[in-house]
């Protein structure tokens, strides 16, 4: 196993030196018009990630191609975020005696709004930063895994070069009143050495976080001075010690420009001690003059990581390249690898940290290391695993060391489940894992930052109901986002199910199977809307059905709320309804687990078919936000993968290009430019279970080599073009392939996939039931006695060609739509260890596997 990794390494050297893929790596792609994409330099997930920052209200990762000026350069950001400004903690910003009026310091503009420069265009690469300040000063940076290095070029007429470093500054301007700072020679580089730390805020979570420098600079200062809230204090050549309580404050130095009229400096972050930031600065870069080394170390490091993926780009654009590359290298910016470097508790585990949010990444993010790279994704499941031994819950955000907020499910179930079922398993403690997830789905939590709510009324109805506020007590602004989550509570019980199945726990496998159906209890088969009928719809505890009086206008509800077409904005955290960033056309879809039972309630392949066209059509399909990926694909499950190819292609064509504003929404820590590494791989993964939907490739062929088991799965697209999309036939390692979906064994083992492409829509290939992808329902997944759901009560279409009439089923009838009636069926309590569903249905779940399979 080792030999072979090594020999794998090797072999993967060559290849990347040969091909060097970071050429094809555009970082400032996405850093305009909220794309939020970091644009700077950093390592696959690195601890340090240093750029400019613009003073530009989209500065959530620092640089913005808008054209504002910059007010500092950095050495901390989060990649794609959406929520607040993100780190950006102790900015440098190189001075000229024209901003500080013939050199002198106390004239230097300290604060933010008034130091900003206007700046040229900057150059971005895997590692590298720099950009052009109108002040005449050039600014570049590179990095290592905790340190980045600084080369500031100052103009040759310069007589001094200045340097400000602002001790209390970050991008959200959060410092808490508490910090140090310390000024001495370092007669080990000759210069001068700065060290200190802050207290701020997180961007998007709870509580606070410190974290310290350790800054070294190339030559001594000439002169220096200290600053705080405007006051400036002379700073010797000797010491100089402060705690620090106002804010700005922080340093501003000149240095006596030798012939190169550079100054370089190293910037050491640790999130223990000051000591540990100039620990690792020393040891990574111990030479301040190696830039051009580091650099080419760090874009080393890109190319390994990136060339785990080879494609022969024979006949295929550029920008096609440049697209899928760039994609790539941002799925790795983040999360951020801090092993060695957590202060909250001594262990021996890999800590990882710069979750934003695994609601965002679980979907595609985790699912892509699981395949290109395994290795980090067994330690970050080892670190998330080590979070739950030690703050007692599995994390949905967290950054900077704090606990993020919550936006949905517990998707840490999901996204562990995920690579439980792909056999990730190096150093991995599974049966912790398992009881982490156990504990999401058992124990209520604050669900505002961990676990879930509303497990007691979940419950008890079978549902979480509107207005059910557990720990979290009702305000008039307060809004449960019980429908989006609910339905993801569904998902993350059918990931706990796989998981329980493969730890041979039949009774939890069971239990969450069951309680994976509980997405039915909030269909109404009643509710119609632009011609389709059957949405998931809030529900209040009486069982009536819930209409929100802002959104759902005359006492109809609107599934397209918070859709593009009507309220986009309404959904945020906070802000929103019943569903979190996206409608209830979208959440609609989301039952991965289960479609065969989704395609059912919704009237059938052709309606299914019609509804998804309809979506796309009518502006409901959102592709700014992680909820709208999954649909693009879901022609897959009713046999039609050809309409899926056309989606898909148009969906990147519309949305993604290799322009600055080129992606759909924020990135979110890679994602969405996952979504067009998957799909110009030609699969995409069903987060959260061992599925991989075929779609097409935008190669002629593509290796992947895994790094865990040094297999290598290889994809042939023969024939393909620009007409020759469609697959006409396929086989895998030479048997013939009709399924239209593939699972792990093929990258964990490895394999060949041909596919034979051609210009028509297959009326044979991936069509026909038994080539569909799992659904429980259909006895996928392993569990045979798994069956479609029937609700607790109310309306349902599911069984619309059964003669069944038990249980509310029958095309709608007893149902109330609009806040009616409810209680129809009575107030059926689940008892324990029951679901949903089970007392009925087997001549149900007969219709539906006749259908399905
Ligand atoms: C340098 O500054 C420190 C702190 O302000 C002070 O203790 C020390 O005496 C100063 N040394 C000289 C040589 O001025
Ligand atoms: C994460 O960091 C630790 C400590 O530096 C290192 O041993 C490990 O290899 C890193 N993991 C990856 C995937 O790079
Ligand atoms: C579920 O798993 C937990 C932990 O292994 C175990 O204690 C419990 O008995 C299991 N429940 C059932 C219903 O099997
Ligand atoms: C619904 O169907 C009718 C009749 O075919 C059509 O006129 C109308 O435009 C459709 N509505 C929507 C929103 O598509
Ligand atoms: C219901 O039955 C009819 C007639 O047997 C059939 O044509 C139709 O496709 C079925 N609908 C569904 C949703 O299965
Ligand atoms: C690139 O994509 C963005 C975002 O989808 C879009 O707004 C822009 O018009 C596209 N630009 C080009 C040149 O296609
Ligand atoms: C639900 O759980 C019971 C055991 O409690 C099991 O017998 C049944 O098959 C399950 N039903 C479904 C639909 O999974
Ligand atoms: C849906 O509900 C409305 C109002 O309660 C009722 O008039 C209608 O008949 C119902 N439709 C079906 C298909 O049950």
């Amino acid at each position: 196993m080792r030999s072979r990794a090594l020999v794998l390494s090797a072999a993967l050297a060559t290849l990347c030196t040969a091909q060097d893929p970071a050429q094809f790596v555009n970082p400032l792609i996405g850093t305009k018009y909220g794309g939020h994409v970091f644009s700077g330099a950093t390592l696959p997930w690195g601890s340090v990630k240093a750029v400019a920052d613009s003073a530009s209200n989209d500065a959530q990762a620092g640089y913005v191609s808008d054209g504002s000026p910059i007010h500092g350069i950095s050495s901390l950001h989060d990649d794609g975020t959406g929520g607040g400004y993100s780190l950006g903690n102790f900015p440098f910003l190189p001075l000229t005696s024209t901003e500080c009026a013939g050199n002198d310091l106390t004239k230097c503009p300290v604060v933010r709004t008034s130091r900003a420069i206007d700046h040229g265009d900057p150059t971005a690469s895997p590692g590298y930063f720099s950009i052009p300040l109108n002040n005449g000063v050039t600014a570049e940076v590179t990095v290592t895994q905790h340190t980045a290095l600084y080369r500031f070029t100052y103009q040759a007429s310069a007589d001094q070069m200045l340097l400000l470093l602002e001790v209390t500054g970050d991008l959200g301007q959060s410092f808490q009143g508490s910090g140090k700072v310390s000024v001495a020679p370092n007669p080990t580089t000759k210069g001068t050495r700065i060290t200190g730390s802050g207290d701020f805020i997180p961007s998007f979570g709870q509580s606070k976080y410190s974290v310290y420098f350790c800054a070294d600079t190339s030559d001594v200062f000439t002169q220096g001075k200290y600053y705080e809230s405007l006051q400036f204090t002379d700073l010797n050549q000797t010491a100089f010690e402060k705690d620090i309580l106002l804010s700005p404050a922080g340093v501003l130095m000149g240095f006596s420009p030798g012939t190169a009229h550079t100054l370089e400096v190293r910037m050491g972050i640790s999130w223990t001690s000051a000591e540990k930031a100039c620990a690792y600065a020393e040891q990574e870069i111990p030479d301040l003059s190696a830039f051009d080394a580091i650099h080419t170390a760090a874009r080393a490091k890109w190319n390994s990581i990136l060339g785990t993926v080879e494609i022969d780009a024979t006949g295929v654009s550029t920008d096609t390249q440049q697209l899928f590359w760039t994609s790539l290298y941002r799925t790795y910016i983040s999360p951020t690898n801090i092993t060695g470097d957590n202060p909250l508790w001594t262990s021996s585990e890999p800590y990882w940290d710069s979750f934003y949010c695994i609601w965002d990444t679980f979907r595609v993010i985790h699912p892509l290391y699981a395949i290109t790279a395994p290795t980090a994704q067994a330690e970050i499941i080892r670190a998330l695993i080590d979070v739950y031994r030690n703050t007692g819950w599995l994390p949905d955000c967290r950054m900077s060391l704090d606990k993020g907020f919550i936006q949905g499910g517990s998707n840490a179930d999901s996204l562990l489940a995920d690579s439980y079922v792909k056999g990730i398993s190096a150093g991995i403690d599974w049966q912790t894992g398992f009881e982490a997830m156990l504990k999401d789905a058992h124990e209520e939590g604050d669900w505002q930052v961990q676990g879930r709510g509303g497990i007691a009324s979940r419950d008890k109805y079978g549902y979480v109901p509107v207005g059910d506020y557990a720990d979290d007590p009702p305000s008039a602004a307060d809004h449960t986002r019980s429908a989006s989550r609910l339905l993801e509570y569904a998902y993350n019980d059918f990931g706990i199910a796989l998981v329980a199945q493969g730890l041979n726990s039949p009774g939890n496998a069971s239990h969450f199977f069951n309680k994976s159906a509980d997405w039915f209890n909030l269909w109404n088969g009643n509710t119609s809307h632009a011609n389709f009928t059957g949405f998931i719809q809030p529900r209040n505890a009486d069982g009536s059905w819930f209409l929100d009086p802002r959104f759902d206008e005359g006492g109809v509800f609107r599934p397209d709320h918070c859709s593009p077409v009507y309220g986009h904005l309404d959904c945020f955290l906070g802000g929103g309804g019943e569903f979190y960033e996206a409608s209830s056309w979208e959440y609609s879809w989301f039952v991965p687990h289960d479609m065969a039972s989704l395609v059912q309630a919704m009237g059938g392949a052709d309606t299914f078919s019609a509804r998804l066209d309809k979506f796309f059509a009518a502006g409901f399909h959102d592709m700014g936000d992680e909820p709208g990926f999954l649909p693009t694909y879901l022609y897959n499950y009713i046999g039609q993968p050809a309409k899926t190819v056309d989606r898909v292609d148009s969906v990147l064509a519309q949305y993604y290009n290799t322009s600055l504003n080129g992606l759909p929404g924020n990135d979110d820590s890679g994602a969405m430019g996952a979504y067009a590494v998957w799909s110009q791989l030609g699969f995409f993964p069903v987060g959260g279970q061992d599925t991989y939907l075929l779609n097409r490739p935008y190669f002629p062929k593509i290796t992947i080599h895994n790094d865990a088991t040094g297999a290598v799965a290889t994809i042939i697209a023969s024939g393909l073009s620009d007409t020759n999309k469609y697959i006409q036939s396929a086989t895998l390692d030479g048997q013939p392939y009709t399924k239209n979906w593939i699972s792990h064994q093929f990258f964990s083992k490895g394999g060949t996939l041909t596919l034979t492409m051609g210009s028509s829509k297959s009326s044979s290939w991936g069509t026909k039931d038994a080539d569909l992808p799992m659904s429980l329902s259909t006895k996928g997944f392993g569990c045979d006695d798994c069956k479609s759901p029937t609700p607790v009560r109310g309306p349902t279409t599911i069984a619309s060609n059964s003669t069944d009439d038990d249980g509310g089923s029958g095309g709608g009838s007893g149902g109330s739509s609009g806040g009616g009636s409810g209680r129809n069926s009575g107030t059926r309590s689940r008892g324990h260890g029951s679901l949903t569903t089970l007392p009925s249905l087997i001549a149900l779940s007969l219709v539906l596997l006749s259908f399905a399979l």
